[in-house]
């Protein structure tokens, strides 16, 4: 079986360049701005994307910036390279996810925003350094759905029933239709594409964050809390059978156990935001 997967994984398209790169640079606080402006500059759709982004409402600043040099210097090292992977992943991820119940505008990519910048707004109101780390697990806690989406297709509505009548998570499901979770095809592909220790935890656990190693319990519990809080953005139809009033019981269970008692409704805002903004991309 994992066989079968290994292979699958070592099938799928290498991680762009730039992507490790940035990531690679993730806890190097004296990562260069230079180097940084220069792997950017060298594709420079990527460039003019990441000026835009650079000069919304969104990061409010109030003149200009006019080059990836001045982004860097203005914004931040951090904050450009959250910009950048939102970028790069979108074409990543755009894979047809009608399995997971994603549509074309409500797909696996702009779900990872949310989560990305919901988990980022949780570590700001924890006043956590580096608030941007938990933007990048958001963005990428489910990348392992890029393997799989293809795999659960079939699956479609008998993963429906389950998730609407039996309280179970999306990971208990697949286990039990495909054998394998997106959990852990998803760690696998975050050790072949060598991401982080960070990232790859956050894959694997925020399904079940309780089972996470303690030392990074915490960290997962953010990104679970902002994957939880995400179905509050599912469509009507999902609504209506009252799927994201159930996991609201997890988003409020996990925010208590952060700490987190008042602020809820800022958190779902910076998300409606975030994805707003991030459409124009
Ligand atoms: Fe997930
Ligand atoms: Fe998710």
């Amino acid at each position: 079986m994992i066989i079968k997967w290994n292979k699958i994984i070592e099938n799928t398209a290498p991680l762009p360049a730039i992507v490790s790169m940035l990531l690679e640079r993730i806890d190097d606080p004296k990562s260069s701005v230079k180097d940084m402006e220069i792997l950017i500059e060298k594709d420079p759709i990527l460039a003019s994307k990441i000026l835009r982004m650079a000069n919304s409402a969104y990061y409010g600043y109030p003149k200009t910036i006019a080059s990836i040099g001045e982004a860097i210097i203005i914004l931040g090292t951090n904050v450009i390279r959250s910009i950048c992977l939102a970028v790069v992943t979108k074409s990543i991820m755009n894979v047809d996810s009608s399995g997971y119940f994603f549509t074309k505008s409500k797909g696996l990519w702009e779900h990872s925003v949310l989560v990305a910048s919901g988990a980022r707004t949780i570590s700001r109101i924890l006043k956590l350094e580096d608030p941007e780390r938990y933007f990048v697990g958001g963005l990428l806690h489910d990348i392992g759905k890029i393997v799989l989406s293809h795999e659960v297709k079939p699956y479609r509505l008998q993963i429906l029933k389950y998730l609407l009548f039996k309280d179970v998570t999306i990971s208990e499901i697949e286990r039990e239709i495909i054998g394998i979770s997106h959990n852990v095809v998803g760690e696998m592909l975050a050790n072949y594409w060598n991401l982080p220790k960070f990232i790859s935890n956050v894959i694997r656990y925020h399904d079940n964050p309780y089972e996470a190693p303690k030392e990074t319990f915490r960290d997962v519990l953010i990104i679970s809390c902002a994957n939880e809080l995400s179905y509050n953005f599912i469509s009507d139809e999902l609504k209506e059978f009252g799927l994201s009033s159930r996991r609201m019981i997890f988003a409020n269970k996990y925010l208590g156990e952060l700490g987190i008692s008042k602020e809820k409704e800022n958190i779902l805002e910076s998300m409606a935001r975030s994805i707003e903004i991030f459409s124009e991309v």
